[in-house]
């Protein structure tokens, strides 16, 4: 039983292998946050609930100065009673009132986990792995309900939270905000970290500790954004990369959001995530429902790697889906860096062929393949083939490459519209704009209005068209700007705020519909790199384009970065051309292609530019990767140097049956005089030995491995230098 109600207490206790989360009510109904932490037994009310006078602190009895809800830790806190600190939610009235009062009224305990109407969200493959909790407060006087739903995974340790409002109400409700989770830590004794960045830099690691006040990471940008990804962890002073104790908070949604941490006076943290208030407001008629995306809590003993597996094993198998959420992913050559906007189906072939000869197995035609696109100022609306460049048509290519051995998979951005488009001539409304002001573009191009349903409707006949027409196995899902002027044609003025959360259910409507009439395509999504990795994307599409910048160098931090939430086998991660065509820099093959093998693999470059010496490397490369692609997919990540400490980055993965080991250490710059650099492995079985496949007269003991080390040899010399292992374990 993951979920106990203790009669007396009036508490719930929900546990998952490693984690125990308590929630009360208490008083008047009022539902408090009791524990988040270690597993334990049992609830005994340790941490007693204290109550204080405090000046400047309301109180809801007049009899009681000691009682304010400003400081009971709450699960779901409101505004306008005695809580002053930033609510989780916030409604308005018809009388112009944003006053409400959630008190317990029910709740229910469920075997397995309902999904969510609308949006994405993690889901169990029986009943039986997961037990869900839901909880209904009611606002007395309004007659509004707000139902706090809480899945328990208990063998994967996970907690999912989500939040429904249901108007029954005889008037009209707005929300003004409605965030996912809230939880009221009884200190702020934490360092907040984030993975922030921007285009060509995303998912940075920042570390920061907590100070009295609000400190807050979000997008308004109508995208979860390379800016700020919709993920914080609260560390405990200390924690590190493999102990300490660390909670995580990641939002399943790919617009709009908040993560939000206030430090009271009284040193408490109260954290949210969910949907950004910020230009949002929804309206609820009466009888009509709200449903909140969902917030995936993790909490480790074991340091950030711990979380960090802990979602990746989630993720990997209980986010993800469809045919390729448990299959290797081929090995793919894309044409973007290659030819840019500038090819033709011979050079396209050309480039297929060389891939099939050097063991690759798709080939993926990027931007420029249909209407008039010749640059990124045309086009996008205008899903149909370019025959100037492909006169043979997109199933004549398809059909050459499926000949040469290789799988076919085209790019498409199907959010978007140029204004230079026939889509565009014909429907300048289908846009997300403001009727009146000019229109401000982005790479040349206007955000289709997704929350309208005929618009939907037109891009996926349009796209469906396109799949049927040629063998295409594998879609990459681009989307390249950012919101302005946010409105839609088709909604009345009191719902104009809904317009960037209805784009977002459009998009993900879109999606279901697409992933599921073509559930052989492989999909990947993408936003100028990896400006929407979030797991929202990750539920119609099992991985996501990482970057835009390919340098092997700047990949250390990037893929470093999104380990820290996402899976090996959610990051397209390419070998590309040097110099690098985002920094410039030139790095050795074997170092680019090392560094791409933490991911799924493929090649961005011009091939028919390689030596004969490259291509061996090349040939060499998807080889080892075939050999090892299988567990590193879903294998256990453990991460050993940090590039955003040093000039050295290291990590390994290794099979869930600790038999196959992938070691990888990058030395950034040479050192003159450098001393010696062993990396203590992890993970592995301390009682077998293992033996490097490399060199296999060489055996050592697992527990060696991990606590003497393996030695990083002397010969690694120079600048952007690396190496790659496959370790066996032999007995
Ligand atoms: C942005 C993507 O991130 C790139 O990989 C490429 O597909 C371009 N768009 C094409 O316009």
């Amino acid at each position: 039983m993951s979920v106990t109600f203790d009669e007396k207490q009036r508490s719930f206790h929900l546990k998952t292998n490693q984690t125990s989360y308590v929630i009360q009510i208490v008083r008047d109904g009022f539902l408090a946050h009791r524990y988040w932490g270690k597993r334990i037994n049992q609830f005994n009310d340790a941490n007693e609930l204290l109550h204080v006078h405090r000046p400047l602190s309301p109180n809801p009895d007049p009899d009681d100065r000691s009682f304010s809800l400003d400081e009971l830790p709450q699960e779901y806190p409101g505004f306008g009673r005695s809580d002053l600190r930033t609510p989780a939610y916030q409604i308005r009235l018809e009388n112009g009132s944003t006053t409400s009062d959630l008190r317990y009224d029910s709740h229910l305990i469920l075997k397995g986990k309902p999904a969510l109407k609308g949006l994405p969200s993690v889901y169990a493959e029986s009943e039986s792995e997961v037990e869900t909790l839901e909880i209904t407060l009611k606002d007395e006087w309004l007659n509004l309900y707000v139902i706090l739903s809480y899945s328990i995974f208990e063998s994967y340790n996970v907690i999912t939270r989500s939040v429904r409002f249901l108007n029954h109400s005889e008037e009209r409700v707005r929300l003004l905000a409605a965030a996912s989770m809230n939880v009221d830590f009884g200190d702020a004794d934490f360092d907040l970290l984030h993975l922030s960045g921007a285009w060509a830099k995303e998912r940075s690691m920042y570390r920061r500790p907590l100070y009295q006040g609000t400190q807050a990471v979000d997008s308004r940008r109508g995208a979860s954004s390379p800016h700020h990804n919709p993920f914080i962890a609260l560390m405990r002073k200390g924690a590190d990369e493999t102990t300490g104790e660390v909670y995580g908070l990641n939002l399943v949604y790919s617009g709009n959001f908040l993560a939000n941490v206030e430090v009271d006076p009284y040193h408490t943290a109260r954290v949210s995530i969910g949907i950004h208030s910020f230009d949002f407001e929804w309206l609820l008629e009466s009888g009509e429902e709200f449903q909140a995306p969902e917030a995936v809590l993790v909490y480790s003993a074991e340091g950030l790697g711990g979380m960090s597996r802990t979602y990746h094993s989630l993720y990997r198998s209980r986010l993800c889906r469809g045919k390729y959420r448990d299959q290797v992913r081929p090995i793919l050559i894309n044409n973007w860096e290659a030819t840019y906007f500038d090819f033709d189906a011979e050079r396209l072939e050309q480039i297929a062929i060389k891939g099939k000869e050097l063991g690759m197995e798709l080939f993926v035609l990027d931007d420029g393949w249909f209407g008039e696109r010749d640059d990124d100022t045309s086009s996008l609306g205008d899903w149909y083939v370019n025959k100037r460049k492909l006169p043979g048509g997109l199933k004549d290519l398809a059909d050459k490459i499926n000949g040469h051995g290789m799988q076919f998979g085209l790019w498409f951005e199907p959010e978007m519209v140029s204004l230079d488009s026939e889509l565009y001539r014909n429907h300048p409304d289908w846009c997300i704009h403001v009727p009146g002001r000019s229109r401000t573009t982005s790479r040349s191009q206007l955000i289709l209005d997704f929350s309208r349903v005929e618009v939907c409707d037109a891009i996926v006949e349009q796209l469906e068209n396109i799949l049927r027409s040629a063998p295409i196995a594998y879609v990459k899902w681009d989307m390249n700007r950012h919101m302005t002027e946010v409105g839609s044609a088709a909604l009345p003025a009191e719902r104009q705020r809904e317009t960037a959360h209805r784009y977002i259910l459009g998009l993900y409507r879109v999606l279901d519909k697409l992933t599921t009439a073509f559930p052989d395509i492989l999909f990947e999504s993408c936003s100028s790199g990896g400006g929407r990795f979030d797991p929202g994307m990750l539920y119609y599409m099992p991985q996501t384009w990482t970057s835009d910048n390919s340098d092997a160098i700047s990949r250390l931090k990037i893929q470093y970065g999104t380990s820290i939430v996402y899976p090996i086998s959610s990051m397209g991660a390419h070998v590309s051309a040097v110099p690098n065509h985002q920094v410039g820099r030139v790095t050795p093959l074997e170092t680019r292609g090392n560094v791409a093998f933490a991911g799924v693999f493929g090649y961005e470059l011009d091939l028919l530019q390689f030596t004969e010496e490259e291509q061996q490397v090349v040939k060499e490369q998807v080889r080892f990767y075939k050999e090892i692609r299988e567990f590193l997919l879903q294998g256990d990540l453990y991460r050993l140097l940090n590039p955003f400490e040093g000039l050295e980055a290291a990590w390994m993965i290794v099979s869930g049956d600790q038999s196959e080991v992938f070691v990888f250490y990058c030395r950034i710059l040479a050192e003159p005089n450098a001393g010696f650099r062993t990396l203590r492995l992890q993970g592995l079985d301390p009682d077998a030995s293992y033996t490097s496949v490399d060199m296999p007269e060489r055996v050592y003991g697992g527990d060696e491995l991990m606590h003497v080390g393996l030695r990083v040899p002397i010969e690694l010399n120079g600048d952007f230098k690396s190496k790659s292992w496959k370790l066996r374990k032999i007995k």
